[in-house]
């Protein structure tokens, strides 16, 4: 395995790699990995010939400098891990390697942005879109691994992809949770023991709608999703969404739906948590 850190060494290994007929497959990541991250890697080096990582904590994606300052930083035990993954590159540029000059790039995702983290992170689509497409550019992956964790994410890569014609397969890993249901996240490592044991609440609070999502009105469901949280110490919601899982769109009613995405955002103390469940409602 080997760390490059420079853009022009990633591009020519890669170049070189796709002459000599490699497949290769990518995983972004900004680090502190944990289990989410690793089976998306070795998913990654099961499918394709060659797997690169990048590890990168995008400035432009942040839309509170607390949040990215305060982001674990943990490059020496990520290469740890990786090591057991199968992954033969790490691609962990600087800042001012990434970003010569202050980004001007601006796309627009239309209603994808207007929901949920689009309209409670305004200019973070604009980051990870701005990113995700300079790396696709640098790798030119065949395959790139996404995690259904960052549901909306994904149908903002999927819209990437097709809008600028990317010539990659995007590819989605469900969601990989603690033993408790607590959804991995790199943010869990700034939770304290209290906040840590609260914060499965959010899982919780996704599976109390699940169970409720044939039989009770939608609206009723979020109220229940509110009230449930209302009561638990440092916990505050910031949204309750029940939406198409491709679109994203909030759902008023769920007849003539197969599949739903239950969504949700709320901070745990001083840190910032998402969630999501994607049912079939054939299967509740
Ligand atoms: P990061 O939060 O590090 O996540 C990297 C990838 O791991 C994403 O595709 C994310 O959805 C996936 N992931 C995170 N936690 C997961 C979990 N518990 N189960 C399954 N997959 C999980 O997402 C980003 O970084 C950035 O926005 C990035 C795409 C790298 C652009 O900067």
């Amino acid at each position: 395995m080997q760390v490059i850190t420079q853009v022009n060494e990633l591009r020519e290994t890669m170049q070189a790699l796709r002459c000599r007929g490699k497949s290769i497959g990518f995983v972004p990541t900004m680090g502190a990995l944990h289990e989410g991250h690793l089976q998306l890697l070795r998913a990654s080096a099961n499918d394709n010939d060659i797997t690169v990582c990048s590890i990168f904590v995008n400035p432009t994606q942040f839309n509170n400098p607390e949040d990215y300052n305060l982001y674990p930083r943990t490059l020496d035990a990520d290469i740890a891990l990786l090591q057991a993954t199968g992954c033969d590159y790490i691609f962990a540029p600087t800042p001012e390697a990434i970003y010569p000059q202050q980004n001007m790039l601006q796309f627009s995702f239309g209603k994808l942005e207007t929901v949920m983290e689009g309209e409670h992170r305004p200019g973070h689509f604009n980051g990870v879109a701005t990113i995700v497409g300079k790396f696709f550019n640098i790798v030119q992956p065949h395959k790139a691994y996404f995690g259904q964790k960052d549901l909306q994410q994904v149908a903002i890569v999927r819209q990437l992809i097709l809008g600028l014609g990317f010539n990659i397969e995007l590819v989605c890993y469900p969601t990989v949770r603690e033993t408790d249901g607590l959804a991995m996240s790199s943010r869990n490592k700034r939770l304290n023991a209290d906040q840590r044991k609260i914060a499965v609440s959010l899982h919780v609070a996704l599976e109390l709608a699940r169970k409720q999502l044939v039989q009770v009105p939608l609206p009723t469901i979020k109220e229940a999703v509110a009230a449930y949280l209302k009561d638990k110490p440092e916990v505050a919601l910031e949204y309750f969404e029940i939406a198409d899982p491709l679109t994203l769109q909030p759902l008023t009613t769920i007849t003539d739906v197969q599949e739903v995405a239950l969504c949700i955002a709320a901070h745990v103390g001083p840190v910032r948590l998402i969630d999501n469940l994607v049912v079939n409602l054939s299967e509740v």
